[in-house]
């Protein structure tokens, strides 16, 4: 594992995660241990996944066209996965589960079911606000107790089939009480659908608790980069709209001149299906749903305090939040640095440091624009394979930064920044790259 402690309370990973010991080079010769502040963007993989995926990598065939052994197993795996997903959110009796290729894919298809209006917050992903046809847009206020309010005021003045919403902000990590949204949106005539690509890794999701009616996320945010997602949420709309691809597999029966589609999930499955990056998605829900979620929200808490901390306290550090009443928030912790452009910060941070961030607008433009940082931020994410010593390694590089100890030059090209010169190679074979899972 990465971690050699700092401090006798310093906070173990709680998780194996792929390339926690990966060596990365710095641009002034040598390689250091690779900080991925980088979950929210996508996640490493858990040692449970990468086995599962080693285990049915010989087996990988068809799904659902086959008779042979290996076209079996795949179909089961493949089949099985969806009962991993019901319990890992907990699913009521009419949610069924449909296998996308993340969540802006699993967020298009509902949008092509929803029978009315749809209202969203300006603070939503990309994802959950480019894709809906009909969208009424509200203003998020600086609390969420107003912001509540004025969807409250939005679903009230006219029905609308859908409140669209995220459930923990990718650019701040706040998260909104999603149980009392669903209230909110059942008590004036909507339905629910909640963006769960940050917040599913991050909490314990409960549908069945909760009263959410749809819930959208991603398995590279999961711990599972393999590329699927999942649409999960209530039979009757899927059932009702037409197929989000038309070809084989979402059919009952097939004629030249009439078409009988299949009900939900195969409806929206056409064609083969990733057996891999679902069975992948499967084990990390498996693997989550073994955590003590307890735990995972105290590590994330100790963490991201502490790094919101140190930063803080760094001369030209602007932490970004979005509301003073946040009920909770997941591991990301975003900042700017007065002087400094944000891919500035990222590059020297990469180069220098060997630690990973996200920089720039997080595919969030309207609300990065109304909080007035149009021209982006760094954003720092963290998960199960994070401890304090990437934490405070991190404070520690943009301490330096801000003192003036940076050891080498930065320029733009094409709107992007580098080192200058670069000497890195970037090559997964690089000598002394190694990883632990
Ligand atoms: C809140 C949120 N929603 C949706 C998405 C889109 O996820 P994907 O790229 O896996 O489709 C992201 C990705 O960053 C996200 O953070």
């Amino acid at each position: 594992m990465t971690a050699v402690l700092t401090t006798a309370c310093a906070t173990a990973p709680i998780a194996r995660v792929s390339g926690c010991d990966l060596q990365v080079p710095l641009v002034g010769g040598g390689t250091c241990v690779y900080a991925n502040f980088d979950y929210a963007a996508s996640a490493p993989a858990l040692a449970q996944v990468t086995d599962r995926v080693q285990e049915l990598l010989p087996f990988y065939a068809s799904v659902h066209r086959g008779a042979g052994y290996a076209s079996r197993v795949s179909t089961e795996a493949y089949e099985s996965a969806r009962g991993s997903v019901e319990r890992f959110v907990d699913t009521d009796d009419d949610q069924v589960v449909v296998f996308t290729r993340n969540t802006t894919d699993s967020l298009n298809l509902l949008a092509t079911c929803v029978p009315g209006d749809v209202v969203v917050l300006d603070i939503e992903h990309h994802a959950n606000f480019l894709p809906w046809k009909n969208s009424r847009v509200v203003e998020a206020a600086d609390t969420v107790a107003e912001t509540i309010r004025r969807i409250v005021a939005e679903l009230s003045v006219k029905p609308a089939a859908l409140l669209a919403i995220t459930g923990a902000s990718n650019v701040t990590g706040e998260v909104l009480p999603i149980a009392e949204l669903a209230e909110i949106a059942h008590r004036c005539g909507a339905r629910i659908l909640v963006d769960g690509a940050q917040l599913t890794p991050h909490r314990r999701v409960s549908l069945s608790e909760s009263g959410v009616d749809y819930l959208a996320f991603s398995g590279h945010k999961l711990y599972a980069p393999f590329g699927a997602g999942v649409l999960v949420g209530r039979r009757d709309w899927l059932d009702a709209a037409e197929p989000y691809l038309a070809g084989g597999g979402a059919v009952r029966e097939v004629t030249v001149d009439e078409t009988f589609w299949a009900p939900a999930p195969a409806r929206h499955e056409a064609g083969s299906p990733n057996v891999l990056g679902v069975a992948a998605l499967a084990a990390a829900c498996d693997a989550l749903s073994a955590l003590d979620f307890d735990t995972v929200v105290e590590h994330e808490r100790v963490l991201s305090t502490r790094l919101a901390e140190g930063l803080g306290e760094i001369e030209g550090v602007q932490l970004l939040r979005l509301w003073s009443d946040a009920p909770d928030s997941v591991g990301i912790v975003t900042f700017t640095i007065d002087g400094y452009e944000p891919g500035q910060i990222a590059a020297y941070l990469s180069a220098e440091h060997g630690i990973g961030v996200r920089d720039g607008r997080f595919c969030a433009h309207p609300l990065l624009n109304r909080i007035g940082h149009a021209g982006g931020a760094v954003r720092a994410s963290l998960g199960l394979g994070t401890g304090s010593d990437d934490v405070e390694r991190l404070i520690a590089a943009v301490r330096q930064l801000v003192a003036g100890e940076q050891t080498w030059n930065y320029g733009k090209t094409d709107g992007l920044w580098n080192p200058v010169p670069e000497t890195r190679g970037f090559s997964s074979t690089i000598d002394g790259a190694a990883e632990c899972v």
